[in-house]
């Protein structure tokens, strides 16, 4: 399986996927495995939806790429759609989660300069211990993770890193050049850790009071995946800007964007930022076809009906002694396994052969993100194979 042609920044689990279809992958050798993991929340419609494959094939027989050189006729649709659906001014199109970050830290900063009137090279962005924003050098800048920074230098300054949920250390970390605060509403690759009640709640009004703009990244959290559209929902906080990605390519391909107050979008003028594949054709059919399965709320539903489930059953392993801990919302969910029983990817090898493909994310936790599209007989079946693979590593 190892080629030597192939950089080696992923160590994948020993299975190669030929196909897929809903919660289902099946490898070269013809083995079939419920997909735990969903592409990181990418997937959170299934493998291969009719819907999107649908408009995406259609696409293809149309028209791919236009640049924004010249308009596109799906584009300003998109637009009004995604800002519709979050009840938004203005977005801006890009492909992968990172890009749509560094968008916003972008915004950010320009208008610390140009509104708030923070001089060049003096704006500070305030993110969080733990927070996973995607992998450019800026966003390596501010990570906490050792693994992904080192050796990366000489790293992007401006950043301030405070811990995540504590209110008095960011309100402690504020200072007249703080232009903006970047934040995941759950943190996803940290194991699913979701603050306090009162922290985004807080954290926005210290914002309003501050005069900083506020960035929620809702690249894994948003799109259903927390049984809401976005997790920010579940806080009643309305952040400045979102972060979206993964999902909105449906599975498919990489799209992301930004939404938010125009005071920030607005102030991207011709030539100051782009991205020759952002808002492209097929792009923008697909996140139409997506914001348009997610108007009707039958995902965002689905999500919270099968996560009082998915919570019961995994409460029950800890309650059992199989966990030490579960942190659920939605169809998402972050499991600590005894780190003397293992590390996460022991439970992933386990869970493999159990017939259940899952990712660690560090330590003895791990993410469970099934799709959405999961049917509530084949969620009780990856949870019978979880509990299988706890009891195989525990020997309980
Ligand atoms: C919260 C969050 N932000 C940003 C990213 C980066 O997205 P991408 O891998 O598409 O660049 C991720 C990816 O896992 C993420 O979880």
């Amino acid at each position: 399986m190892a080629s030597s042609h192939l950089a080696p920044n992923y160590a994948p689990l020993p299975v190669v996927l030929a196909q897929g279809k809903g919660s289902w992958v099946t490898d070269v050798n013809g083995v079939k495995y419920f997909d735990a993991l969903a592409g990181y929340s990418a997937l959170n419609f299934g493998h291969l939806q009719p819907d999107i494959v649908a408009v995406a094939k259609k696409q293809l027989d149309t028209l791919t790429l236009t640049s924004r050189a010249f308009g596109c006729n799906l584009l300003e649709p998109y637009a009004d759609a995604l800002c519709a659906l979050s009840e938004t001014d203005m977005m801006l199109p890009m492909n992968s989660g990172a890009e749509a970050v560094e968008t916003a830290l972008k915004g950010m900063r320009k208008w610390g300069h140009v509104v708030k009137g923070v001089a060049p090279e003096d704006g500070i962005i305030i993110v969080a211990d733990g927070n996973f924003h995607g992998r450019t050098t800026t966003i390596v800048s501010f990570s906490t993770d050792e693994d992904a920074r080192e050796g990366y230098g000489p790293y992007t300054p401006g950043f301030k890193i405070v811990p995540y949920g504590d209110l008095a250390a960011f309100e402690a970390a504020l200072t007249p050049e703080t232009v903006g605060v970047l934040l995941e509403p759950i943190q996803g690759e940290a194991g699913v850790i979701i603050p306090p009640a009162d922290y985004f709640p807080g954290v926005r009004t210290l914002c309003d009071e501050h005069h900083i703009m506020f960035t929620a990244d809702e690249i894994q959290s948003g799109l259903g995946r927390t049984g809401h559209t976005f997790a920010c929902e579940l806080t009643g906080v309305k952040p400045d800007l979102m972060t979206l990605g993964k999902a909105l390519g449906g599975g498919i391909m990489p799209v992301s964007a930004v939404v938010g107050t125009s005071e920030v979008l607005g102030l991207f003028t011709a030539g100051t930022h782009g991205s020759t594949f952002g808002g492209n054709p097929l792009a923008c059919a697909i996140a139409l076809k997506v914001i348009e399965l997610l108007s009707t709320g039958e995902y965002q539903k689905r999500a919270r009906d099968l996560g009082k489930t998915f919570s019961a059953r995994l409460q029950g392993f800890v309650d059992e002694g199989l966990l030490v801990a579960q942190r659920s919302v939605g169809l998402w969910a972050g499991i600590d396994l005894d780190p003397r029983y293992g590390t996460g990817h022991d439970l992933c090898v386990e869970l493999m052969k159990q017939g259940v493909l899952a990712k660690d994310t560090h330590g003895s936790t791990i993410r469970l993100a099934p799709p959405l599209s999961t049917s509530e007989e084949d969620l009780h079946w990856a949870l019978d194979r979880i509990e299988a693979a706890l009891r195989a590593l525990i020997g309980k």
